[in-house]
């Protein structure tokens, strides 16, 4: 379980978060929806401790940060993973060697057990033969699947996606769809999900979140959602 008790954010004057208090739940995806600018990127970089907030406290896995307690943030970190929104591959670095790389960053594995894992993470995420390929002559549905690859690299509890189909064709887009569904399914990790796009919301209707203002507006599941009687998550709800 993830709780966010009491988080407020600002930059300079501005508060972007308000004190929030939201959970998470082991095991089970979430989407967070709202507005361009709401915060909800802050949140997730929030609950990684990538972004400092001035008031409130993280809960992962029992274990808590706030602004006077990080000792805690690498344990935090390694039962998160997040795949974020330009898949932030090293442009430097071939497939193999970027997924590979939080292996040989947090784990003393041997080069054939982490040759393994690698082959098996892209097997997942339904790529093969790729290891030598360099990013920039990748596709974005490719990017994707290999930065999810190295996302689960070392077996999180929790997968943080944002906006995981911006930016991706139609069709492209619900084939990543499909694979977060699959992979959802047949595996442990919670999935968190910031996204615009209704299908995933479709694709995973048991826990909606829609922020505001800087505060949580919705939290419930889709027909809730879709026949909530407050006028911006029916702006939300209507506009797609
Ligand atoms: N590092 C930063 N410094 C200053 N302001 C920031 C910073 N990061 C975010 N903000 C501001 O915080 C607000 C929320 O940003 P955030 O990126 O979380 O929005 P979002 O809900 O993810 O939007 P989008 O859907 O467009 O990705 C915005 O007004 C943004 O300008
Ligand atoms: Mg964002």
């Amino acid at each position: 379980m993830i709780k966010v008790k009491n988080l407020s954010v600002s930059f300079e004057e501005k508060e972007v978060l308000h004190n929030i208090n939201l959970e998470l739940p082991e095991g089970e995806s979430t989407v967070i929806v709202g507005k361009s600018g709401c915060g909800k990127t802050v949140l997730i970089k929030s609950i990684l401790g990538l972004i400092p907030f001035e008031k409130g406290e993280i809960e992962v896995e029992g274990m808590t940060h706030s602004v006077t307690n990080s000792a805690n943030l690498n344990l935090i970190r390694k039962k998160i993973s997040m795949v974020f929104q330009n898949s932030a591959l090293f442009d430097s670095m071939n497939v193999y060697q970027n997924v590979a790389f939080p292996l040989v960053e947090h784990t003393k594995l041997s080069f054939k057990e982490i040759s393994r894992i690698v082959k098996e993470k892209l097997k997942m995420v339904g790529l093969h033969d790729i290891e030598d390929v360099m990013p920039s002559e990748l596709s974005g549905g490719m990017k994707k699947r290999v930065g999810l690859a190295r996302a689960i690299v070392l077996e999180p509890d929790y997968v943080f996606y944002d906006e995981p189909t911006t930016g991706l064709d139609p069709v492209t887009a619900d084939e990543i769809i499909t694979l977060i569904s699959k992979l959802s399914q047949t595996n442990r990790w919670a999935s968190v999900i910031i996204t615009h796009d209704k299908k995933l919301m479709k694709a995973f209707p048991n826990n909606i979140i829609m922020l505001n203002e800087g505060k949580t507006l919705f939290h419930g599941d889709l027909d809730q959602f879709n026949s909530s009687d407050d006028g911006i998550v029916k702006s939300f709800s209507y506009s797609y």
